[in-house]
């Protein structure tokens, strides 16, 4: 679901050959059995990419809100509880999920629902020079769009990718693309 499917168009006839031919098959059989159409993406998916395991989520947020836990999790197990900061930028999405909701950039989504997740920090999209500042050895991860969306469309800077990059990777922090 989510935004990103529309790239795939409206009754594509392999689309609707594919989901007729499915339904057929089998409906749903939740995430306690495997597929075989399930494990043949995965193999593509991690034949094409630097990745060697896939997790298949319902959503953008989802897919995020997992990043992030993934990210925590990480830093807790490798570096102990006092590496738990997450920053992210002004402005970002990242999906709907209290979590992601906190993440993104934009308090009109995240507000009013009481306490938010943790430490979690923002600073403006394009500014390395404040992410410098911000960032230290407490920091378990940065989270992006590496092209702002729902920002605006706002496109990165010259080397401003690349001195996120080195900034976490000099703090060793997780560097998260949230990228659509
Ligand atoms: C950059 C970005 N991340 C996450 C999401 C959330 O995706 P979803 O609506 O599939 O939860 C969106 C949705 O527009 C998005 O633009």
């Amino acid at each position: 679901g989510g935004i990103a499917v529309n790239c795939l168009g409206h009754c594509h006839p392999a689309m609707v050959n594919a989901l007729h031919e499915q339904s057929q098959k089998l409906w749903h059989l939740s995430n306690v059995f495997t597929n075989e159409p399930a494990i043949r993406l995965a193999k593509k998916l991690t034949d094409a990419t630097f990745a060697d395991r896939v997790y298949y989520a319902n959503s953008g947020a989802e897919a995020n809100e997992a990043a992030l836990k993934l990210a925590r999790r990480w830093a807790i197990d490798v570096h102990g509880e006092q590496k738990q900061k997450i920053i992210a930028f002004n402005k970002g999405f990242h999906g709907r999920t209290f979590f992601t909701v906190t993440v993104g950039g934009q308090p009109a989504y995240s507000d009013g629902f009481g306490p938010k997740p943790g430490a979690i920090e923002h600073v403006p999209y394009n500014d390395a020079d404040a992410l410098a500042k911000l960032i230290d050895d407490k920091t378990c991860a940065v989270m992006m769009e590496p092209l702002q969306g729902e920002g605006g469309v706002v496109p990165p800077e010259q080397d401003f990718v690349k001195q996120v990059r080195e900034l976490c990777d000099k703090h060793n922090a997780l560097l998260i693309f949230d990228e659509v």
